[in-house]
């Protein structure tokens, strides 16, 4: 996508406006299966939460990928989406029983991360084969929000817990057909990878009807050029080796399945905003644009450093600026950040905006959540409208006085 055709978005469908690319999306499909190629099953379950329009699940599905859920409401937009239920697994943390027999009733690959909830859907339902999420107790991830396979995390059932999973396993005699874990996101050392992969390979070896081994996921993509990032083929290539071993002592080829959320969809994702205000203060040169934390929050959240480009004033002289939104609160972007001088009226373009931006939207300050647009095929199509009034009223039921 040029800025040529970011602009052209803007003045189509106004802004704020999150567009995604879907060719990069394509290659990085292809780049993480590739890695792979010397596993005979792969399977590549895309994290739905990170960005759940139908119409981008679609396009993944299109590739060749099965859908990673949490939520029963997830596990819905994939069958939207024309995902066919074997091709779905269904990874809660803390949801009901109610939630997971309708996921099940739905027949989704159900993944369990408690004892609790293990032993009662095993009582009631043995002939559903269930996967089982491990917390393998490692630390690896960007910062400590989005690490969650260490021993404080409240995801997976303990490894250190595997002789009451056991006991579970016999007393309700179900079928344990997967094994899981998901340590964090944004962990760059594959070293740290391989070695959580050992603790799972460990606790495989407990179960006698495994179909697959899932890994989670959590690769690091790089933020701006010459950023740090996963060496994805450099893991292939280790993994395959390790996991082709397993299978062999294991006596079965087993399939080796993901859940990338950022890793195929971050970069293709831009979110663009045109800029209200330049307010020169005595600190600093705001630059005061028509969003803010509701529409992307992962800055405030995580700290996370988007790039962000004056799309139309690329050439312009470089000034420091802080980049903030409209909210009343603070909102602040990115501090201190070089970019092309912005003028009122300016598009700016911020990038890495396809995973977990629109997906954590919000109407904080009664302020619409943004319209979507795919890039496909050199053209743009709206998935999403921009909300208007009638979305923020809609369910309120006014109460008479
Ligand atoms: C269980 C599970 N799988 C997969 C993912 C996707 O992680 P990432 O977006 O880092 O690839 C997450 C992210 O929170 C997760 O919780």
């Amino acid at each position: 996508m040029t800025h040529q055709d970011l602009l052209s978005i803007v003045r189509e469908y106004e802004s704020p406006i999150y567009v995604y690319d879907a060719s990069k999306m394509e290659a990085q499909y292809k780049r993480l299966s590739s890695a792979f190629s010397k596993v005979k099953k792969v399977k590549i379950n895309y994290a739905v939460k990170a960005l759940s329009n139908i119409s981008v699940l679609k396009l993944l599905h299109s590739f060749g990928a099965g859908m990673d859920t949490v939520s029963i409401q997830e596990v819905k937009l994939a069958l939207d989406a024309g995902v066919p239920a074997e091709k779905i697994i269904y990874t809660p943390n803390g949801v009901s029983l109610e939630e997971i027999e309708k996921a099940a009733q739905l027949g989704v690959q159900i993944n369990i991360d408690n004892l609790s909830i293990l032993e009662q859907f095993g009582t009631r339902h043995p002939k559903t084969p269930v996967c089982i999420r491990v917390n393998p107790h490692v630390m690896a991830g960007g910062n400590t929000n989005i690490s969650v396979g260490h021993i404080d995390s409240k995801f997976g059932i303990s490894i250190h817990q595997m002789p009451h999973i056991k006991r579970i396993v016999e007393n309700t005699k179900m079928t344990i057909n997967g094994i899981h874990m998901h340590t964090g996101s944004d962990i760059l050392d594959i070293d740290v990878f391989l070695y959580a992969s050992e603790i799972l390979f460990e606790a495989a070896k407990n179960f006698k009807n495994l179909e697959f081994i899932d890994f989670g996921s959590g690769f690091k993509v790089p933020y701006k050029a010459g950023d740090i990032e996963t060496n994805i083929e450099e893991f292939g290539e280790k993994l395959t080796e390790r996991f082709n071993l397993f299978c062999k002592n294991y006596g079965k080829e087993l399939t080796l399945a993901f859940e990338p959320g950022k890793f195929l969809v971050s970069e293709a994702g831009k979110f663009l905003v045109k800029v209200n205000v330049v307010k020169q203060t005595t600190s600093t040169v705001f630059a005061q644009v028509d969003s803010g934390f509701n529409h992307l929050i992962r800055p405030m959240l995580y700290g996370s450093q988007h790039e962000i480009e004056n799309i139309s004033n690329p050439n312009g002289k470089e000034r420091f600026y802080s980049v903030v939104g409209y909210i009343c609160e603070t909102d602040t972007f990115a501090n201190n950040r070089r970019i092309s001088e912005i003028r009122e009226g300016d598009i700016l373009s911020f990038s890495n905006a396809g995973a977990y931006c629109f997906t954590m939207a919000s109407n904080y300050n009664s302020r619409y959540r943004p319209a979507e647009v795919l890039w496909h095929k050199d053209k743009a199509h709206l998935i999403r409208k921009r909300e208007t009034f009638e979305d923020l009223v809609k369910n309120q039921l006014i109460f008479d006085l």
